[in-house]
């Protein structure tokens, strides 16, 4: 049969008609690990029991209203999302993509409103991921996600990821620059941390939107909610920033996400400045107050104990073979010497899901529920794949 999809993207042969915490089982009954757990998205993992009845007693009692009205169960959720982030207000929407272009709008309105400033510019990353919207892909660092698309729009300032000298040279040429925004660990690249630590960067970052006056903005779409160890991955370090945006594992699965503001962003949007027909329906905050409240019960410390492990089995296995690991918590890269993409389809053959990225990494993102059993099973497999395909170019 033929396909009625469009092919954007490219499809492994495999499809999933169940899962359960990191294990997924495909349309043949086969059980496969999850280390992507669905790209970041299912921390509490695949069919997380409270989340499934959090979703489903909230379809039986409403899905939608509308945000022409009252949206109790969104400001429980804003509340909720304030707790664990230190931020002070929330505009929900649907995605990271949608988080980030709410972002990059007050970005705009702080500029004309606080700064007079005409053409406002942001400055981003290469190798940065903020969203395939044309605001977003126009963030990103990535020729081949921007290719076709142009014009891209304006106002975006580009420098390497983890480098301050080339920001306080935009800095001094460029007096338009009114915000940074930044991956506190940059994810779609293929796990890169900054070198001298997440603290480290972003105290460094803090101080220099502080000393022009502009408006420090962390895309925690793919490291927020429990990802690295932390509620909130600036949460590592003393600084707050002042706008946050997260999706992937807001809602566990669910589509939600989410743009935090503070301090000198706090007031910036005003009513009918922005909006999105289903940004925070009943339904979407009720599975995200399910998630966060399952997150905080253990998860996120699990993430950050387990991530510790998965990290020493790696270096005891491996280490002799140049392998290098990279990020914090269970956001992992796994740095091999030689490109690994057919890691992939080999891994697969043997029950385990993963993605390589920049050629040469493999991204581990597992629920953060993963048990030590299934890390250490995650360690040995990739492990023993790893060596393998290490060994092959060497006895060649
Ligand atoms: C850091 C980061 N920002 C933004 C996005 C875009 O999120 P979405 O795909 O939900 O639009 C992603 C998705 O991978 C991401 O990792």
């Amino acid at each position: 049969m033929t396909s009625a999809l469009m092919p954007t993207y490219a499809r492994q042969p495999v499809g999933f008609s169940r899962g359960e915490g990191v294990w997924l089982y495909d349309t043949e009954g086969r059980r496969y690990l999850d280390t992507t757990s669905g790209i970041a998205v299912c921390g509490l993992g695949h069919a997380n029991p409270v989340v499934a009845e959090a979703i489903a007693d909230q379809a039986r009692t409403l899905v939608h209203t509308s945000n022409l009205y009252q949206v109790p169960l969104q400001e429980d959720l804003g509340r909720a999302l304030r707790d664990v982030s230190g931020m002070d207000l929330c505009f929900f929407g649907n995605s990271g993509a949608e988080a980030n272009e709410a972002a990059i709008k007050l970005a705009r309105l702080y500029a004309h409103k606080h700064k007079h400033i005409a053409e406002p510019a942001i400055i981003v990353m290469e190798n940065s991921f903020h969203g395939r919207t044309l605001a977003t892909l126009s963030a990103t660092g990535n020729k081949k996600i921007q290719e076709g698309f142009g014009p891209l729009v304006s106002g975006f300032v580009r420098v390497p990821f983890d480098d301050i000298a080339a920001i306080e040279k935009a800095a001094a040429e460029n007096p338009n620059i009114v915000a940074i925004l930044v991956e506190p660990i940059q994810g779609e690249s293929g796990v890169r941390a900054p070198k001298a630590g997440i603290p480290a960067y972003l105290e460094t970052l803090r101080a220099i939107c502080d000393q022009h006056d502009w408006l420090l903005m962390l895309d925690e779409i793919q490291t927020g909610n429990g990802r690295t160890g932390k509620y909130f991955a600036f949460q590592h370090s003393s600084i707050q920033p002042d706008v946050v945006t997260t999706a992937k594992g807001l809602g566990n699965g669910f589509p939600i996400g989410a743009c935090l503001v503070r301090g000198k962003a706090r007031d910036l949007f005003g009513p009918g400045n922005h909006g999105t027909t289903y940004g925070g329906t009943p339904l979407g905050c009720r599975a995200a107050l399910a998630t966060i409240a399952e997150l905080k019960k253990g998860p996120i410390e699990n993430a950050r104990v387990m991530g510790e492990r998965i990290r020493a089995g790696f270096l005891r296995q491996l280490g002799d073979l140049g392998v290098t690991v990279e990020g914090a918590g269970l956001m992992l890269g796994v740095v091999l010497p030689k490109p690994c993409t057919e890691l992939v389809a080999r891994a697969r053959d043997a029950g385990v899901l993963l993605i390589v990225s920049a050629e040469h990494r493999i991204r581990l993102l597992p629920a953060l529920v993963i048990s030590e059993q299934e890390a250490d099973l995650l360690v040995d497999k990739i492990s023993a794949l790893v060596r393998d395909f290490l060994s092959e170019g060497a006895s060649a």
